[in-house]
């Protein structure tokens, strides 16, 4: 394994979206198109990373902040390479990121029914807010 990190580009977009694709967990939409990928990493430059091992994408992961919280969004990694610290290392990456920048908490959504990615999170420091509901609404065009 020849791993390495990098910062999110653009051109590194099909490989990410084909790795999100492909794992469980990760809920795709039309704000995943890759001129909104290209909007969110030009609004927060330097807060997003890959991973590669040789040539290959094995993991990545979306960050960003609106000045006062940060947020995470799409942690993946390839499946024949987890449990070896990838996706610690990326979100460790992000979260020095955000301080670097001032900002001194961080939030994820994590689809419910994803006990892994729970279990994961919790194992590297995240804590659930129960007392917390994420609601949405559809803007018309
Ligand atoms: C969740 C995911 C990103 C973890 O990536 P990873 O590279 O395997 O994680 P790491 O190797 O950095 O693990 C960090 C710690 O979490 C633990 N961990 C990782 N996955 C775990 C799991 N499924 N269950 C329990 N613990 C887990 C590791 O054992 C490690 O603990 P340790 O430091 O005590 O050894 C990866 O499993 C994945 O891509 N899953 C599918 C997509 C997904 O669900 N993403 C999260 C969306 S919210």
């Amino acid at each position: 394994m020849s791993l390495s990190f990098h910062e999110f580009s653009i051109d590194q977009y099909p490989e990410a979206y084909a790795l999100w694709e492909s794992s469980e967990g990760i809920g795709l939409s039309e704000a995943d198109s890759r001129g909104n990928i290209e909007r969110f990493l030009g609004r927060n430059p330097g807060l997003s990373f890959t991973a590669r091992d040789g040539g290959r994408l094995v993991g990545a992961l979306l960050c960003g902040d609106d000045g006062r919280r940060g947020y995470l969004h799409h942690l993946a990694v390839a499946a024949d390479h987890r449990r070896r610290g990838v996706g610690s290392a990326l979100v460790d990456r992000s979260l020095a990121a955000l301080a670097a920048r001032g900002v001194r908490k961080c939030h994820i959504f994590v689809i419910r029914a994803n006990e892994e990615g729970k279990r994961f999170w919790a194992r590297v420091g995240w804590q659930e807010r129960a007392t917390l509901l994420i609601m949405s609404r559809d803007i018309a065009p």
